[in-house]
Parts: C-alpha cells; structure tokens; sequence
C-alpha cells in the first residue's frame, strides 16, 4: 500500500510523459500552419485546420509529443482525384523551426521557385517536393540546411546545373529526375561522399562522366535519358553496394570497364549510347 502511493507521482509523471494525446499544439507553430493555409486559401485540403482545434491532430501535421512543435508538414496527394494546393510556396513553411520533415505530392497547381525562408528550417532532414510545377534554379541556399539527408526534387521545372555549393552537402538520398536540368552535377559526385541513391535521369545534363569518382556506397545511380558525354570511369567497378543502375539513353562512348560491378548488369542498363561496347573487339 505504501510502495503504490509512493509509485503514484512516478506514474503520473510517466502518464504526462507518454500519454499519446499530446499538449496543446505550441502557439507560435499554430500561427504559422494558419499562415500556410492563408497562402493557400483554395483547397478542402485544409478542413480539419480551424483554429479552435489542438493544431497537432490536423491532417498532415505531426507534432513532437512532449514540445507540441511541428515536426511533420506532409501535404501527400498521392492517390488524389483532389485538385490539390495552388499557388507558391509561402515563406511561412520557414517559421516551423522544428520540423524535420517536409513534403508535397503531386499538387501541380504548386509553382514558382523555392523560397529561401527554408533555409531557416535548421532541423530539417527531409525534403519532398515531388510532381509539383516548381521551376528556377536548384538554389545554393538549400546546400546550407545542415542537416538535410534526403532532397527529392522530382517531376518538377527545374532548370540549370546543381550548384558547386552542394560539393559541402552531406545528403544521403538525392532524386532530381523528371525536371528541365542542364549543365553539370558534379558538386554531388566524390568518392568520399556518404550518398547512398542518386536519381538524375530525364534531365538534360551534359557533363563528361570520365573524370567522375562515385560515392563510394552508392546503392543506386540512375543517369538515364541525359546528354552525358565521356566514358565509364573504372572506379564503378568499386561500387560494391551498387544495386540499381542505368546509364541508358546519353552520348558515352567506349569500352564499358569490366569487372564485377558492370558484369551484374546487362544491356539494357546501358543501351542508346553514342558508342559504348563490352570489350574492345566490339567497338567499331
Ligand atoms: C486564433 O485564436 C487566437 C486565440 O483565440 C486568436 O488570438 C487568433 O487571432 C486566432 N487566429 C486566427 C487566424 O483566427
Ligand atoms: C577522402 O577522405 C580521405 C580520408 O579522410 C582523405 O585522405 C582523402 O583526401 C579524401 N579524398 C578526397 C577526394 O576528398
Ligand atoms: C561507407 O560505408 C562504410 C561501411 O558502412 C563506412 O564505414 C564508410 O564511412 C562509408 N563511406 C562514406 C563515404 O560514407
Ligand atoms: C534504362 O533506361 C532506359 C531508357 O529510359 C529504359 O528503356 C530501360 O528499360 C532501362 N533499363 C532498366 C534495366 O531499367
């Protein structure tokens, strides 16, 4: 009897602690979710956000149970016959400095290019901006969110080169593929590089491959459908953890460096090519 009343302060403490419902959503974060949707104004997207109502229980939001701040934005329209969200992206997605996680999916109303009011987004690891229309340059700022592991950028109108500021990017997971990019890519290449996926396919890249050191633990390099130029550097053949591999579709030219990396993948890794052959005997 005594042990329990001893124990009770000890649960409750551990009741207020990991009870799922979490506190009140903090006010500044709430502010800045009705700002966002301001931005927005046009979309059933938003029903369950009204200001009456704990901001951490609106769909999309997820909060960090104990501080209440966001650390969650997901606007995912994936399976949608919804029209989506139109318009920029506001510079109140800034003013969520815990977030951790930010995407939007297939919304093609979203246009315009990428406001720097992410940058102030410190903590941020991950994000998504996929099937939207955004257009512009991928902007050097980006390569500041020091924390950034995942950047997926895909099936938008992004024009122009990666920016040499990403050379000092640690980024894990890069998908720029289906946008209107042009130029070079090799501030995301280096041996030393702790990138793991890179998907840089239906662009208009034009950079010579020959020099290029991949990261030495990609599992998937996908560079289809360019207009890289040069040949296939030796060092793929270090690529041990490679599973996923296209080079299809540019202007590469000559022997296909033999070894155990390339030997996994057949032709159809490699086809419409200006003039790549399996061995030299094959070339003419
Ligand atoms: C939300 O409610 C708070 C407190 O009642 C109020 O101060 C604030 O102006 C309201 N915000 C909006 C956008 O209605
Ligand atoms: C890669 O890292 C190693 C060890 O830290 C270092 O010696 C080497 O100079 C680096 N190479 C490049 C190209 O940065
Ligand atoms: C590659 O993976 C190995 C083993 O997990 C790790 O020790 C090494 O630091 C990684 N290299 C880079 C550049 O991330
Ligand atoms: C590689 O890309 C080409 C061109 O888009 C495509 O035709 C081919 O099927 C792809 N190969 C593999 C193995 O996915």
């Amino acid at each position: 009897m005594e042990a329990s009343i001893h124990l009770l302060p000890l649960l409750v403490g551990l009741f207020l602690i990991f009870s799922p419902p979490a506190g009140p959503c903090d006010s500044r974060d709430k502010a800045a979710l009705l700002n966002i949707k301001a931005a927005f104004s046009n979309s059933g997207e938003f029903s369950s956000w009204t200001n009456d109502t704990n901001c951490c229980g609106w769909k999309g939001v997820s909060c960090n149970q104990l501080l209440g701040r966001v650390e969650v934005l997901s606007f995912d329209n994936k399976g949608g016959p919804l029209e989506g969200l139109s318009g920029p992206l506001p510079d109140a997605l800034g003013d969520l400095p815990f977030l951790i996680s930010l995407l939007f999916r297939n919304h093609p109303g979203i246009v315009g290019p990428l406001p720097s009011a992410l940058t102030r987004l410190r903590l941020l690891g991950f994000l998504t901006l996929r099937q939207t229309s955004l257009s512009g340059s991928i902007p050097p700022f980006l390569s500041q969110i020091r924390y950034l592991k995942l950047l997926d950028l895909s099936f938008n109108k992004f024009s122009g080169d990666v920016p040499v500021e990403f050379g000092a990017a640690d980024l894990m997971t890069v998908d720029l593929s289906h946008n209107k990019l042009s130029g070079g890519a090799n501030a995301l290449f280096g041996a030393n590089k702790t990138l793991r996926s890179l998907d840089l396919s239906f662009n208009m890249f034009e950079f010579d491959l020959s020099p290029i050191n991949f990261p030495a633990n990609l599992t998937k390099l996908i560079l289809n459908d360019n207009k890289i130029t040069g040949s296939i550097p030796v060092q793929i053949n270090q690529l041990t953890s490679l599973v996923e591999f296209n080079i299809s579709n540019n202007q590469l030219c000559g022997v296909i460096p033999a070894g155990p990396v390339t030997d996994k993948f057949d032709d159809t890794h490699f086809i419409g090519n200006k003039c790549l052959c399996r061995s030299q005997d094959s070339c003419s």
